[in-house]
């Protein structure tokens, strides 16, 4: 791969009015690439620099690194780490059973960004017709031994028309954290038109505008993440496909998501919530450039803060460790300056990041144990969007004296 292969545009990605960008991240590298000490020479960097398309309402960055870079044989993320998640997935999938389903004679499923089969695992089990796109082998190869069906490939218009071919359309598609990170979503949703029945549903799930403006939780924001939809933004998306918005509903995974369900045009009634939440976001400002200026400042502050905490912590000698090495934790290191001389280590369940440095940053990786054995004075809650889940496990830390640092919404300390 050559230095000039990032997805850089000037124009919109959906409706191709002039963009440009209203900040800067600085320098990033690719959030999942936990690296070695012999690969610190040849990291790849980017500069990250989000717009907003005034005229459809499209938050996005202006470069995204090529997919080939972020999505492969060694992909860090396993969706299956979170029990939470894997409750969630369970009652998505459940949910979809039970209406969408309900009452169709052998009906077919397809994901797209089926990781390591956490969703449809769920369908397996019921004996569904399945397929899921994960063009991450390794993560693909952890469902296939679960026997889930899984093709290691990137989904687009084209693969559409040979998954019709081979297995007919689908009644319904689901898509969770992944459409928020392919550049080409006119030929996604081209792809979707084509493989959906003409009464089928897809229902999708990603980070929330919304919640990211609230929250100041820029951090949703790194290279996998080209958008962060609203659902003014993704409406305006698929109507140029022959298709509709039917319903949303606000979701509490990954820090504040949102659901969209799709269909064909005319082919389901539209549930009140849309008008509900299109008019929600207008008040919001989610369609107004200016909202964008005011999250530029909020980050700011959020960076200065959390540096100017971490330095102070540093100069009384305490020691800070990291909590879960986030893909969402690589734009906060590096936008914030934070490095070994302020984190120790971070702390992360996953084997195939432990022994590693973080991008950019390179704060070293290490087990839990490293942690849960000799506890430090404050743990920096990367994985915040797990903080339910991590707060319940870790009584005895604060028990012993140990408090947590967050940033989000408030840079602050919790014991
Ligand atoms: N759905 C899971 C995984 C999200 S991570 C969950 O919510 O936990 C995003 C996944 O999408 C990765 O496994 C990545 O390999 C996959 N992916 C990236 N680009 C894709 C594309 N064009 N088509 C299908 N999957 C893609
Ligand atoms: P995510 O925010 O992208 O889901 O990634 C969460 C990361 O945090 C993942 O690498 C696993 C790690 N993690 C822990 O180390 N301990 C935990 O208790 C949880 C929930 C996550
Ligand atoms: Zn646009």
């Amino acid at each position: 791969m050559t230095k000039n292969d990032l997805n850089s545009v000037r124009n919109c990605r959906v409706c191709d009015a002039p963009i440009e960008a209203f900040m800067s991240f600085g320098q990033q590298p690719i959030a999942n690439g936990f690296l070695t000490s012999a690969q610190v020479a040849d990291e790849y960097f980017y500069e990250m620099k989000p717009a907003f398309c005034a005229r459809c309402c499209m938050f996005q960055i202006m470069d995204q690194p090529a997919a080939e870079r972020m999505f492969h044989g060694e992909y860090a993320f396993f969706s299956s780490t979170s029990r939470y998640m894997q409750a969630h997935f369970a009652k998505f999938a459940k949910e979809a059973m039970e209406t969408v389903l309900a009452g169709r004679a052998d009906p077919f499923v397809v994901e797209l960004g089926s990781n390591d089969g956490i969703m449809l695992g769920n369908f397996k089990e019921k004996g569904f017709r399945h397929l899921g796109v994960e063009p991450s082998s390794n993560v693909a190869d952890v469902a296939r031994a679960k026997g889930i069906n899984s093709i290691s490939e990137f989904f687009s218009p084209a693969l559409a028309e040979r998954i019709v071919a081979q297995h007919g359309h689908a009644d319904f598609m689901s898509a969770a954290n992944v459409m928020c990170h392919i550049p080409d979503i006119n030929g996604i949703a081209a792809g979707v038109k084509t493989l959906l029945k003409p009464d089928g549903v897809f229902m999708f799930e990603d980070p929330y505008l919304g919640a990211m403006v609230e929250k100041t939780s820029y951090d949703q924001i790194y290279d996998e993440h080209v958008f962060i939809f609203s659902a003014l933004s993704v409406q305006n998306v698929f109507a140029r496909h022959g298709l509709e918005l039917v319903d949303v509903a606000p979701q509490i995974t990954h820090g504040g998501s949102m659901r969209y369900t799709i269909s064909p045009k005319g082919a389901r009634p539209v549930s009140d919530c849309v008008a509900k939440q299109l008019a929600w976001e207008r008040g919001q400002g989610l369609d107004n450039p200016a909202t964008c200026d005011r999250f530029r400042a909020n980050c700011e502050a959020s960076r200065d803060q959390l540096l100017t905490l971490l330095e102070k912590l540093r100069q009384e000698g305490k020691r800070v460790v990291g909590y879960g090495a986030t893909s969402k934790s690589t734009t906060v290191t590096n936008y914030c300056g934070i490095g070994p001389q302020h984190v120790e280590f971070i702390s992360d369940t996953t084997p195939i990041k432990q022994g590693k440095l973080s991008p950019g940053a390179h704060i070293p990786v290490k087990p839990y144990a490293a942690f849960a054995d000799n506890y430090p004075d404050y743990a920096l809650l990367f994985a915040w969007n797990h903080a339910a889940e991590i707060r319940e496990k870790e009584t005895s830390f604060t028990a012993a004296g140990g408090k947590w640092i967050v940033y989000v919404p408030k840079v602050g300390i919790e014991s």
